[in-house]
């Protein structure tokens, strides 16, 4: 019989005084490229600069705390940077919590070894579908065994070491949500450690080509009826953490809690680094070409962290100006929040 536990959702701070050592999470995108073409996702990345050269990606690495989260993903597929195996064990060397997302369709036995090797400390492994079918549906390619036998091959590389600890991604969508249950059979199946479901982002944009004509994003009304069926589901789980974006019962006290504005910790604590230097407040506002807060390409890190024009986009947030906030997930504790399990 599974528990029901709660992780606290914190509200973001007021007034300034945001200081370098508030740095909690750094994403340092390697690449836009990727192999796939999932309709949910910003495929307007895809190509539009180079991978993070290595000597880049040390400079910026160098520069943070030991215990600083760092996260390798961006808008591409991080196992085709030639580099990752090397970059880990760089980061890992200078004590930081190493982490990316993948779409794990791709990766080498080489590359699963140096994992395990480097003490990679996570491996999140997307999967928002349960058969070939719906997999080759949203990505475009029909890779899901590959994925599969991937994933089981990671378990077996894995052995008994701890780490990397292995968590599967799911992003949930008004496609995806009926492929729930198949996935949670499927990572429980093969040995995952975890199960991470996620909220539809928009990244601020209109909807792209690839996106389905009636839209990923699930309204408030379809939240509802989709969170009891996810819920029930996750509680089948015997081995595997499940992780859901919603409060762990269904009334509607809850809901309002949710739909208050400013739970976003994204401007206080976390930074995100496109692998052409840029710097963007968070992932769902990736796009340089949307907003810059500046480059650390020969810049500190710290100087742009703390620079009037990072200051400026955090006054905004607090005021709840920023428009991309105003349809963000994670600005009302609606990505990812609770545990089930
Ligand atoms: C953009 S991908 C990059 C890493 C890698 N290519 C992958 O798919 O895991 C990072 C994560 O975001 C998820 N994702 C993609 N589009 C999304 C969207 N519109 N909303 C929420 N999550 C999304 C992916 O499933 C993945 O887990
Ligand atoms: S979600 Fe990941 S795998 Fe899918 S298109 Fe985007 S970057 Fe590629
Ligand atoms: S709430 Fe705003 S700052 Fe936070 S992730 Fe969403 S768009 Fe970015």
């Amino acid at each position: 019989m599974s528990t029901v536990s709660v992780l606290p959702v914190s509200v973001a701070p007021v007034g300034p005084g945001v200081e370098l050592s508030a740095l909690k999470y750094v994403y340092v995108e390697l690449t836009v490229k990727c192999n796939l073409k999932c309709h949910f996702c910003d495929n307007a990345m895809r190509n539009l600069y180079r991978d993070m050269p290595g000597d880049r990606f040390r400079e910026i690495v160098s520069q943070l705390q030991p215990g600083t989260k760092l996260a390798l993903h961006g808008l591409g597929e991080p196992t085709l940077h030639r580099g990752l195996v090397d970059l880990i064990a760089f980061a890992k060397t200078r004590g930081l919590y190493v982490y990316f997302n993948t779409n794990f369709t791709v990766a080498t036995d080489d590359q699963m070894r140096g994992f395990v090797e480097h003490q990679l400390d996570e491996l999140r492994i997307s999967m928002s579908a349960g058969s070939r079918e719906a997999f080759e549906s949203y990505s475009g390619r029909d890779l899901h065994d590959q994925l599969l036998a991937r994933a089981r091959r990671m378990v077996a590389i894995r052995g008994s070491s701890a780490k990397p600890l292995l968590r599967a991604v799911f992003v949930l969508t008004r496609q995806s949500y009926s492929e729930f249950p198949a996935v949670i059979r499927h990572v429980e199946d093969i040995g995952f450690d975890e199960l991470q479901v996620q909220t539809f982002l928009n990244w601020g944009k209109p909807r792209g080509p690839e996106e389905p004509t009636d839209g990923c994003a699930i309204d408030e009304r379809e939240r509802l009826a989709i969170r009891a069926t996810m819920t029930a589901a996750a509680k089948s789980a015997t081995r595997v953490r499940i992780i859901l974006p919603f409060p762990p019962d269904g009334t509607d006290a809850d809901v309002e809690e949710t739909l208050q504005p400013g739970r976003c910790q994204w401007p206080f604590d976390a930074i995100w680094i496109t692998a052409d230097g840029h710097v963007t407040p968070c992932c769902n506002l990736h796009d340089p070409r949307q907003l810059t807060l500046g480059t650390v390409f020969g810049r500190p890190v710290g100087e742009v962290w703390l620079g009037p024009q990072y200051e400026s986009f955090r006054e905004k947030y607090r005021r709840n100006e920023v428009d991309a906030c105003q349809t963000c997930p994670i600005n009302y504790g609606q990505f990812k929040s609770y545990t089930y399990g």
